[in-house]
């Protein structure tokens, strides 16, 4: 390996620069040339290719987003532009190339080490939903960011004795809405991996909960169930709450990373290039059982994980 790149690619992530500037310095204290590509795989695809030196990386740290910029690319999902990513990455030299994503990433890295470019992908997403690790980049501060602002909401819904329905980011997954639920003391979390939602439940759950002396009643609503709005009007209607929704949205996605996302990626991002310069290609980098460990991509990418049920039962519990 003489030459690496990187690149961040899907929805940006607080950490990914900690990352970044990792992957940055490790490579050039061992030797290495580095290469940055800028906006994804399109940015792979237009040649938007940047030599990158310590200094470029300088003052990064304690940013949110990425400095490379960030795409969703579909022409990467196509051979042709796989083969063409591959031939631009020999082109300019690229050896080895540090993939800072989401499983839709890694298959774009998968595909360019079947074509000879040594690929290893970083687990950059808020949503915690990649299954072979316990930690992504990001979603510490996503956490901590949502729960601030449910703070916030929570004070004037208990002043005004209304029921909030909050809705966090998270695609498909429900890892955001546990945390914040189990973090900001809900009274409801609503998941979508749970497939338990029933409005008639949480109306009846709303008109005993005041009965018991409560004040507010706090829905968190994964994203992956959605229609917060909706459902807030439903609810004030059937239990004569006053209601609101909060669609909290992509302030989840910024903000300066959390001392665990900058230390967590600046590690993920050092090991990345000790594999390359192992020798090793097609790896994912994840956080298990308190360990960094390594994963081959194809089987990263065909592992399943769930909401651990035991967390989701603790917060029910708590909410009485
Ligand atoms: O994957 C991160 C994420 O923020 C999801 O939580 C959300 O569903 C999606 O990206 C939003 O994507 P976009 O920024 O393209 O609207």
């Amino acid at each position: 390996i003489r030459t690496i790149g990187v690149l961040t690619s899907g929805g940006d992530a607080p950490g990914m620069n900690a990352a970044i500037r990792a992957v940055v310095r490790t490579a050039l204290g061992k030797g290495l040339k580095v290469r940055g590509i800028r906006r994804g795989y399109s940015g792979l695809l237009n040649e938007e290719i940047i030599d990158l030196s310590a200094r470029d990386v300088s003052d990064t740290i304690q940013r949110g987003g990425t400095i490379l910029l960030t795409a969703r690319c579909e022409e990467m999902r196509t051979p042709e532009g796989q083969q063409k990513a591959a031939a631009i990455c020999k082109k300019y030299g690229i050896d080895g190339l540090v993939v800072i994503g989401g499983d839709g990433s890694f298959k774009g890295a998968q595909k360019l080490s079947d074509f000879g470019v040594n690929t290893i992908g970083l687990p950059g997403t808020i949503d915690l939903d990649i299954a072979c690790t316990e930690y992504t980049i990001g979603f510490d501060t996503a956490v901590n960011t949502a729960m601030e602002a449910i703070d916030k909401v929570r004070d004037t819904s208990t002043s005004h004795e209304r029921c909030s329905v909050i809705e966090v980011m998270g695609r498909d997954a429900g890892y955001l809405a546990l945390w914040c639920g189990i973090a900001n003391g809900a009274e409801k979390i609503l998941l979508p991996e749970e497939h338990d939602y029933d409005e008639a439940k949480i109306i009846a759950d709303i008109k005993e909960s005041r009965k018991r002396g409560k004040k507010h009643y706090i829905i968190i609503n994964a994203e992956g169930i959605g229609d917060s709005m909706n459902m807030a009007k439903r609810i004030e209607k059937e239990t004569g709450m006053e209601t609101r929704a909060t669609i909290l949205g992509h302030m989840q996605r910024g903000g300066s990373p959390t001392a665990k996302d900058r230390v967590y990626a600046s590690i993920m991002g050092s090991l990345a290039v000790d594999l390359l310069l192992e020798g090793k290609t097609n790896r994912v980098v994840g956080y298990k059982h308190g360990e960094y460990i390594d994963f081959d991509i194809n089987e990263a990418l065909a592992m399943q994980k769930g909401i651990p049920e035991y967390q989701y039962d603790i917060a029910k519990q708590l909410a009485i």
